[in-house]
C-alpha cells in the first residue's frame, strides 16, 4: 500500500488536525491507497503535528511570519512539498490563503475541505454563517483549490440538517462527521485519476470497462 510514487500526499494544517487524522486512519486501514509523505503546519503549536508524529509521518513547521511576503511563504511550501515528491496537496484546516506560487506548482492538485455546502458560505465561520442565515441544510464540501477562496470545482459534498437548537458547536460537530467521511474518499477519487474539470465543474469519468 502507498508505495506508488504518484500517490504521495502532503497535508497542510494550522491546528487540531482531525481531518488529517481521518486521512491517516484511511491510509492505515486500507481505504486509501496512498502515502502521507509530510505534514506541514504554519503554527508551531498545532495539535495535528503530534498526530502526524504519532503515525510516523514527518511533521514540519513553516511559520508564515518568518517570510517576507506571502509569495515567499508559498514558494517555501511548494519547495518543501516538491523535494518530498508530493503529487497531491491536502489542505486540512490550513488557515492561509493559497497564492499563485503554490497553485502553479500543483495545478489541479490541491484539495480543501470546507464546512459548508459551497458555494454557500465560503470563508471563515461557515457554520455560524449557516445559522445566522437560518439555512435548513448545512454540510461539508471537498473541492479543488483555485485562486478563488473556497470557489474551486466541487469533488464531493454531503448535507446535514440544521436543527432549531443548534449552536455553532453542535452544528460543527455534525458537519465534521461528514468531513471525515468525505475527505479520504475525495482523495481516492483524485488519485485514481478518472476525472476532468469542465469550467467550474468537476466531472468523474466512467470506468473504461463499463463503456466496453
Ligand atoms: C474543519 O472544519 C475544516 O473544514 C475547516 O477547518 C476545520 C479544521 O478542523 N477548514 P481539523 O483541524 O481538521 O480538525
Amino acid at each position: 500500500m502507498g508505495s506508488d510514487p504518484r500517490r504521495r500526499i502532503g497535508v497542510l494544517i494550522s491546528g487540531r488536525g482531525s481531518n488529517l487524522q481521518a486521512l491517516i486512519d484511511a491510509v492505515a486501514d486500507g481505504r486509501l491507497d496512498a502515502q502521507i509523505a509530510v505534514v506541514i503546519s504554519n503554527k508551531a503549536g498545532a495539535a495535528g503535528l503530534e498526530r502526524a508524529r504519532a503515525a510516523g509521518i514527518e511533521a514540519l513547521v513553516l511559520d508564515h511570519r518568518q517570510f517576507a511576503s506571502r509569495d515567499d511563504f508559498d514558494r517555501a511550501l511548494a519547495e518543501a512539498l516538491r523535494v518530498r515528491h508530493v503529487t497531491l496537496v491536502c489542505l486540512a484546516g490550513f488557515m492561509r490563503l493559497v497564492g499563485p506560487p503554490l497553485l502553479e506548482a500543483f495545478p489541479s492538485a490541491i484539495l480543501n475541505v470546507h464546512p459548508s455546502l459551497l458555494p454557500a458560505f465560503p470563508g471563515v465561520d461557515a457554520q455560524r454563517q449557516a445559522l445566522e442565515h437560518g439555512a435548513a441544510l448545512a454540510g461539508a464540501t471537498v473541492h479543488l483549490v483555485t485562486g478563488e477562496l473556497d470557489g474551486g470545482p466541487i469533488v464531493l459534498q454531503s448535507a446535514v440538517p440544521v436543527l432549531d437548537d443548534d449552536t455553532p458547536e453542535t452544528l460543527s460537530a455534525r458537519i465534521l462527521v461528514e468531513e471525515h467521511r468525505l475527505y479520504p474518499e475525495a482523495v481516492r477519487i483524485i488519485l485514481d485519476g478518472r476525472w476532468r474539470v469542465d469550467g467550474r465543474r468537476f466531472r468523474r469519468l466512467a470506468d473504461r470497462m463499463s463503456n466496453e
